[in-house]
């Protein structure tokens, strides 16, 4: 028997304390896309490595498979460069230059290219004097730079934070956003400035962040293993009552890309990143070959039950609620709502090496989810519907080694069906409302 732990509500608030997050009307629900980096890094081989290589071919391809093969319309928007598209020197007038030889057409054409297909332009740059590959920074240029991704029609732009003083962050992430807007044309604006002030020491003003970034990187880059995603869902597990307040529409925390379908991953953890992902309300930025990935890693990716969890539009991001013996309860509020009741996404992770499927069972008043109407409760990966159930009720799940089972419980409305007097736009967990209170009963089992 483990020992249990319950949660008996959560509280809603409208985002407190007088500032107000950024509103560039972007980024209502977490953006979705492809982006180079993980799978493709710096390789600017082109000449013995064309079809890898950082160059315009292949965002081009991505972009065409994005559209071709159903990415697209599952919610798959943008596709982003990141480093390693520039050349070393700035222009004589000072301006970025793409690479000559691998962006022969230049960024706006490769933006054109893009938005003919539907889709959206994503760039990276960093805040410091060089980007982390050693290619030119923005410092010295904020507003020359902000000008140029604008001229090329840039939908979307990834600050890093290399070769930069954490402690300048505060102002310089700020100015370059200013810069950003002042050009008119909305861009999405993502920083790493919370990562490296971390780094660094620093306790990040996240009031500050959500007032001018649409995103943030709170962690370490992504690598292509199951040890970095594990340390990825153990950071916002372990510091979840900092990080989860901040999230909502246009504001969002990024775990970092989705590595699903890459070589580090069993099919199991695939499954395993994206439910949590999408409990976590992240960016779906998928950085893998989509000219040759599987089609199980597809499906996983195109899973439209969890994508719908993922950009739920009260943007509130879930929590972990249970952790005991390797056996993890995340859980995050989604519409629909009846009265003050949300509907839930519950993902069971078992992060036991032991071989074997674990069971877990739990009620669902266990789980928090207590309207007396009952929820309809479904399986995400697997055909599998529940029906109506009480909070009475035990479920029971059996959860593969390193693998994950992710239901939705939609609560039911009372008849006649009344208007949810739930209204509030912007949510976020209030951590010091005691959102999650957990108490032991003895309900819980495991084996
Ligand atoms: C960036 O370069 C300038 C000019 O060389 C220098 O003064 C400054 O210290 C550099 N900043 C960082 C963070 O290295
Ligand atoms: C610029 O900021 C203002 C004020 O927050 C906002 O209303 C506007 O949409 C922004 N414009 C762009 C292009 O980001
Ligand atoms: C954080 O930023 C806000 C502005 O959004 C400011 O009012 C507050 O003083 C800052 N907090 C700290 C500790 O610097």
């Amino acid at each position: 028997m483990f020992k249990p732990w319950t949660l008996l509500g959560i509280a809603v608030t409208l985002f407190g304390s007088g500032v107000s997050p950024l509103d560039n009307g972007l980024a209502k629900t977490p953006p979705m896309g492809w982006l180079a980096w993980e799978r493709f890094r710096c390789n600017t081989d082109c000449k013995n490595d064309p079809d890898n290589c950082i160059s315009e071919n292949l965002f081009r391809t991505m972009a065409d498979i994005l559209v071709n093969e159903g990415y697209a319309k599952v919610g798959y928007e943008y596709i982003n460069v990141d480093d390693c598209w520039l050349e070393k020197e700035r222009s004589v007038y000072g301006e970025l230059v793409p690479d000559r030889t691998r962006f022969p057409r230049g960024m706006k054409a490769l933006a054109d290219y893009i938005h003919l297909r539907g889709l959206k332009f994503g760039i990276y740059e960093d805040y410091g004097n060089y980007t982390c590959a050693g290619y030119p920074g923005v410092l010295g240029y904020l507003q020359r730079d902000a000008d140029t991704f604008a001229s090329w029609d840039v939908d979307y732009v990834k600050l890093d934070g290399c070769y930069a003083h954490p402690s300048e962050m505060d102002r310089g992430y700020p100015e370059f956003g200013f810069h950003l807007n002042r050009t008119g044309r909305p861009m999405l604006y993502s920083c790493s400035w919370p990562v490296y002030q971390i780094y660094a020491g620093m306790q990040p003003n996240f009031s500050l962040i959500t007032q001018h970034c649409n995103l943030w990187r709170n962690f370490d880059d992504i690598q292509d293993s199951w040890a970095s995603v594990e340390s990825i869902i153990d950071y916002y597990g372990n510091n979840q009552d900092l990080i989860v307040p901040n999230a909502g529409p246009g504001h969002w925390n990024d775990p970092d890309m989705l590595i699903i379908g890459n070589f580090g991953l069993s099919y199991e953890q695939c499954k395993t990143q994206m439910a949590i992902w999408a409990i976590l309300a992240a960016p779906l930025l998928m950085s893998v070959d989509l000219r040759t990935i599987k089609p199980e890693y597809k499906a996983i990716l195109q899973n439209r039950k969890i994508i719908a969890v993922d950009q739920d539009p009260l943007g509130i991001q879930g929590r972990r609620i249970y952790k005991h013996k390797g056996i993890e309860i995340w859980s995050r509020p989604i519409t629909p709502l009846f009265q003050n009741y949300f509907s839930y996404a519950i993902a069971f992770v078992n992060r036991r090496t032991d071989g074997t499927p674990s069971d877990v069972a739990v009620t669902l008043k266990e789980l928090g989810l207590t309207s007396p109407t009952g929820y309809r409760v479904e399986d995400l990966y697997e055909d599998v519907d529940y029906g109506v159930l009480s909070p009475q009720t035990k479920i029971k799940v059996k959860v593969n080694p390193s693998g994950v089972v992710i239901l939705r419980a939609d609560v039911q409305p009372d008849f006649p069906r009344r208007v949810p007097y739930y209204t509030t736009q912007r949510t976020v967990f209030n951590p010091v409302q005691q959102v999650f209170r957990i108490r032991n009963n003895n309900g819980f089992s495991t084996k």
